[in-house]
């Protein structure tokens, strides 16, 4: 490292020196490890897992910790930390209340991966509860919760910070393409060893077609770079995206396209945040630290799509603009690469500002991809190669032999039992397909029989559900659920959820609030109304009517049997059922 003013939260600054924040020496490590125990301890999520390999391996140099107070506003106003070294994301961990009201300022605590094994002690520096709107408008220049990286600030995350520096004990367990797995430390080394100086790296969290090939093999032309690295993200991405099991054998699948002394795949186990030009910018710290001197940036990096009124939250180039402007602090030269679209008549690949007046070109969306994928359709052999389209029919076979989860959703006594099992009943009947159904009053039975009805409650009744819907299909089965879920976020989790492995359905039952009143089958509406139950959904707990429901259904102008026909037609015109 060069330059070490260490803050006041444990940073030295500046970045590219891939500090590790790992106890070197094993009777210390052991030590720690023992003292742990004693510790308060944190259960990391699924995000600060990712975020806390990249800490401890040096990926996130200067970063010695979580951020304190200081650096979290520096960096969220502007991009830096409180040494005053370039940072545009705030890396941060989120707790509980109740577990930040056991803690004092200078106290030890354990960080603990979901496995049990304590990752890191942490001293807690700061304590502070961040105002997550502005850091929201600051970091991601939006509130619209559309924006995968609002989502989990302002749905998802806790809303205590605690920062300050972290003494590792070991990093997270990787148990797959271990040999694509490589510390900052470790790929410099390789670098060294191979003899390269010059390297020019590349982030994606998609499978790679021709068109990404031709661009990477620009860009290692251009940049007289000594090798490419390719380095997909395989912590988190966009929901949605192809799992990073498929995704990898891709990678590997199209490796031999490049010349074989100047490639590397090494894999990152980044969370990514969508956060379009801030994120490009910090993805070229961390290639820096990873030993990179070169960085790729494409049309619309990092983009999180489109934004509540269908425009793109980021301009397709702002990411390069912002990379770009920064070159010279991070030390490293940024490749700016437009779009590469298919010539018919060249039959090859050319920017599509290179394209000539009138020539006609090739192009295959990412939802035009899938479509194809889906239908069984063919897919062009000048769109990508057999290998990484083989790899990919095994991932998503036909729409009709994929999973999927129809999710009813509605205020009590709005039908939704009664549709849902009729449908159960007739999807039985059709095909040799298993079908669960996880019904609202069975679900409480089984899955959640110590639960009650608060927001809490419900929200955790919800992701059981879900969590048990996606496992079914994701094994190819068909899952139905019908419980209200009054709330629109948890609804929300759940389609994520469910997405990666099929489709998710959203049945909206709207039968009007005074039908589901006369039904009231158990007397539930009448015990409310009489003040002898409290927080009875409909009478004095609310219910978020769905935004996009995939279907609507109104049980009080629909018989059951024209109900299940609705559904299982959108099955049908979906491919999700053979017509
Ligand atoms: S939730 O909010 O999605 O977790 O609710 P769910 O598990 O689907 O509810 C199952 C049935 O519980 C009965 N019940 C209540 N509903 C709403 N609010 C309160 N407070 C409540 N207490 C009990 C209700 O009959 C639900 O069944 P349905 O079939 O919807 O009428």
């Amino acid at each position: 490292m060069s330059g070490k003013a260490t803050t006041a939260d444990g940073l030295v600054a500046p970045h590219g020196g891939a500090l590790r924040n790992l106890v070197a020496d094993a009777s210390k490590a052991a030590a720690l490890k023992k003292e742990a125990l004693a510790l308060p301890s944190w259960d990391l999520t699924a995000r600060q897992v990712c975020d806390i390999e990249m800490l401890l391996n040096g990926a996130f140099s200067p970063l010695a910790g979580f951020l304190g107070e200081q650096s979290y506003l520096r960096v969220c106003k502007e991009m830096r930390l409180a040494s005053g070294a370039l940072w545009p994301m705030p890396i941060t961990l989120d707790v509980t209340e109740e577990f930040s009201s056991k803690l004092t300022k200078g106290q030890k605590i354990a960080l603990r991966h979901p496995e049990g094994m304590v990752l890191a002690v942490m001293t807690v520096g700061d304590m502070w509860k961040p105002d997550r709107e502005q850091e929201a408008l600051r970091v991601f220049g939006t509130k619209d919760t559309l924006h995968p990286g609002v989502f989990t600030l302002l749905k998802q995350s806790n809303p205590v910070y605690l920062g300050g520096p972290i003494e590792g004990i070991e990093l997270p367990p990787q148990y797959t393409f271990n040999e694509l797995r490589h510390t900052p430390t470790e790929l410099r080394a390789l670098f060294q060893k191979r003899g390269w100086r010059n390297i020019v790296a590349f982030q994606t969290r998609n499978p790679m077609h021709r068109a990404h090939v031709t661009l990477t093999q620009r860009a290692l032309e251009v940049s007289k770079a000594d090798a490419l690295l390719l380095h997909p993200v395989v912590g988190m991405t966009k929901p949605g995206d192809v799992d990073y099991f498929s995704r990898v054998r891709c990678y590997q699948a199209i490796m031999p396209y490049y010349p074989e002394q100047r490639r590397a795949l090494s894999l990152l186990p980044l969370a990514m945040r969508m956060g379009g030009p801030r994120e490009a910018l910090w993805h070229a710290i961390i290639r820096k630290n990873y030993g990179a001197n070169h960085f790729i940036v494409g049309r619309d990096h990092a983009g999180p799509g489109n934004d509540s009124t269908g425009k793109p939250f980021y301009g397709p180039y702002d990411a390069q603009t912002l990379t770009q402007k920064h070159q010279a602090e991070l030390g490293m030269t940024i490749h700016m690469f437009e779009e590469m679209v298919y010539l018919e008549n060249q039959k090859t690949y050319v920017p599509r500002s290179e394209v000539p007046t009138g020539a006609k070109i090739g192009n295959v969306s990412g939802t035009e991809l899938r479509n194809l994928l889906n239908s069984g359709g063919d897919i062009p052999e000048w769109f990508s190669y057999k290998e990484v389209v083989q790899e990919l029919r095994r991932t998503y076979p036909p729409k009709a032999a994929q999973g999927f989860t129809v999710f009813f959703t509605g205020l009590p006594s709005s039908g939704k039992s009664t549709v849902a099992n009729a449908l159960l009943a007739k999807l039985m009947e059709r095909s040799g397909r298993p079908v669960t159904l996880l019904d609202g009053d069975h679900v409480r039975k089984m899955l959640s029989s110590e639960l009650g009805f608060s927001k809490e409650h419900r929200d955790l009744n919800i992701r059981r559900i879900g969590y048990v819907a996606s496992e079914i299909t994701k094994h190819r089965g068909i899952a139905i659920c019908a419980p209200i879920a009054p709330y629109a976020s948890i609804r929300r989790e759940v389609r994520e959820m469910i997405a990666q492995y099929g489709a998710f359905v959203e049945v909206y039952v709207s039968t009007p609030v005074e039908v589901c009143e006369t039904r009231d089958r158990k007397g539930l509406y009448a015990k409310a109304r009489a003040g002898l139950m409290k927080g009875f959904t409909g009478v004095d707990d609310p219910y978020e009517v769905p935004e996009k429901p995939e279907i609507t259904l109104d049980t009080s102008k629909l018989h059951v049997k024209d109900s299940v026909q609705k559904v299982v037609d959108y099955l049908k015109a979906q491919g999700l059922l053979e017509a």
